[in-house]
């Protein structure tokens, strides 16, 4: 009854809109450094990741940060009791810091699940555009481990600290989001002017002492990070109107409105950051050079492959960070998400949001279970693969295996069962000859005959149905 009551309460108040989405850089850099390239060739072997959003933000349900920020978009309505008044509304927003208490963060729970789902890496918001460290940062006390926060005196009130350690325990690469901008920073929204936009409320030229502290704070936040939390393998850098003016986009409608040169020493950071980290992988986001090493497209996967690593962010829900009774995604939907992107060559960095409890929502276990299912019988098909054309054709996708001549054809279906027609016709590039072709899962021999450009697959008619296959069935063709 509570949980109706709260549930009612949120829709009445804030409203689930999308959030401001980053586009893709158009241009890549490659990275000379040669153990940055090995850790970023392991990387793109991984294929499926967890990302996680959760901060203070998390209690009221709003879009991540974005409601103090005082632009007229839909996703940065204030709603709710102190919604009319903006100085009044910051007040309220930093004071979730005071009732912040996920009694319930159990990282475990997550890397068990996350695991069985075949997840083999996360990142985690450490500090979100708002500034409220998820970290034990000795920069600021708007954090965690701050004695107004009551989840301080809990013994893992380093979030941050006590993910990357469950999660490296079970061998998976650990990246840290970290945000550029800081809302919070008097360095960066200075109180002597109102903030604007998102953008640093002064011009950091006029007032060089000013942002030198910024820089300042934000490398020995990031170098708290790189020292004292164990293996980081990613540094994954958001809020990319914080960028030198020279690196804008002028085609990009959010870049347009950066009116100062916000350039926080990126040479300086990466030097620190890989000297303690060796190899770290940066992604400095759509700021295209040496220091965003990976695309990342958002809530969307580009139509063909990349020719540079990339990953697709993306929701299993409709939100970045928790919301009550948000939609998910279902596991067939995540599961052809996950094929489509791997056929193009990419990453699947998949969005869960932990609650204000400290736990996620069932749903979130119930689609990592379907999904670990599925992974179990077809994962040979997905991991260390890269893609071959032709790519796909209509629900067909394809994956080669690394450095073996075995190509894995996924033929998804709109529904959770998987029904295969009499005939499946597969047009693949230079194939000499098949030897063998299994269907996954099955257990059952399927007959073919091949040319060289086209193999004819005959679906035996107990296989066509009823074959206990889910989400996807997967040809396993050797030649
Ligand atoms: C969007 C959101 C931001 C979120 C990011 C994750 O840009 O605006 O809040 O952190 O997506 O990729």
């Amino acid at each position: 009854m509570k949980k109706l009551f709260l549930l009612l309460l949120n829709s009445i108040l804030f409203c689930t809109c999308y959030a401001q989405e980053h586009n893709m850089s158009a241009n890549y850099v490659s990275p000379t450094d040669v153990v940055v390239q090995d850790k970023l060739e392991n990387w793109q072997k991984l294929k499926f990741g967890l990302f996680m959003h959760w901060g203070t933000y998390s209690q009221w349900g709003v879009v991540e940060s974005w409601s103090i920020c005082p632009e007229d978009e839909s996703w940065t309505q204030r709603k709710g009791p102190y919604g009319a008044d903006y100085n009044t509304y910051v007040k309220a927003y930093e004071n979730l810091q005071t009732t912040f208490n996920p009694v319930k963060f159990d990282p475990d729970k997550w890397v068990k699940a996350a695991k069985y789902a075949g997840m083999k890496y996360v990142v985690f918001t450490t500090k979100h555009h708002d500034g409220f460290s998820m970290f034990d940062t000795k920069q600021t006390d708007y954090k965690i481990t701050d004695p107004k926060t009551p989840f301080s005196s809990n013994p893992k009130a380093n979030i941050t600290k006590e993910i990357f350690k469950a999660f490296s325990k079970e061998n998976f690469m650990i990246g840290a989001y970290f945000s550029k901008p800081d809302w919070h920073s008097k360095n960066y929204w200075w109180p002597y002017f109102p903030a604007k936009d998102r953008n640093v409320n002064y011009d950091p030229a006029k007032h060089p002492d000013q942002w030198q502290k910024f820089k300042d704070f934000s490398y020995n936040q990031i170098g708290e990070l790189m020292t004292d939390y164990g293996r980081v393998d990613i540094l994954w850098m958001d809020g990319g109107w914080v960028r030198p003016k020279n690196t804008i986009d002028t085609t990009v409608d959010w870049q347009k409105a950066i009116t100062f040169n916000q350039d926080i020493d990126m040479p300086r950071i990466a030097e620190m950051a890989r000297k303690k980290q060796p190899g770290l992988i940066m992604v400095d986001r759509t700021v295209a050079g040496p220091y965003e090493n990976y695309a990342t497209p958002e809530q969307q996967v580009p139509e063909k492959p990349l020719d540079h690593p990339w990953e697709s962010c993306i929701t299993m829900g409709n939100s970045w960070s928790y919301v009550p009774g948000d939609k998910y995604k279902s596991a067939n939907e995540i599961v052809t998400l996950l094929i489509k992107i791997v056929s193009r060559g990419g990453n699947l960095l998949m969005n869960i949001g932990p609650g204000p409890d400290g736990d996620w929502d069932p749903v979130a276990y119930s689609r990592l279970q379907q999904i670990g299912s599925w992974i179990k019988v077809n994962g040979e098909g997905i991991y260390n693969s890269t893609a071959v054309a032709p790519y796909s054709e209509g629900n067909t996708y394809y994956t080669k295996a690394d450095k073996s001549n075995i190509i894995y054809a996924f033929v998804t279906s709109d529904k959770d069962e998987v029904v295969l027609p009499a005939n499946i016709k597969l047009h693949l590039q230079d194939i000499n000859q098949v030897t063998n072709i299994t269907l996954l899962g099955s257990g059952k021999k399927v007959k073919w005959t091949s040319n060289k450009s086209t193999i004819n697959i005959s679906v035996p008619a107990e296989v066509q149905t009823r074959n206990g296959l889910t989400q996807a069935a997967v040809f396993k063709i050797q030649y």
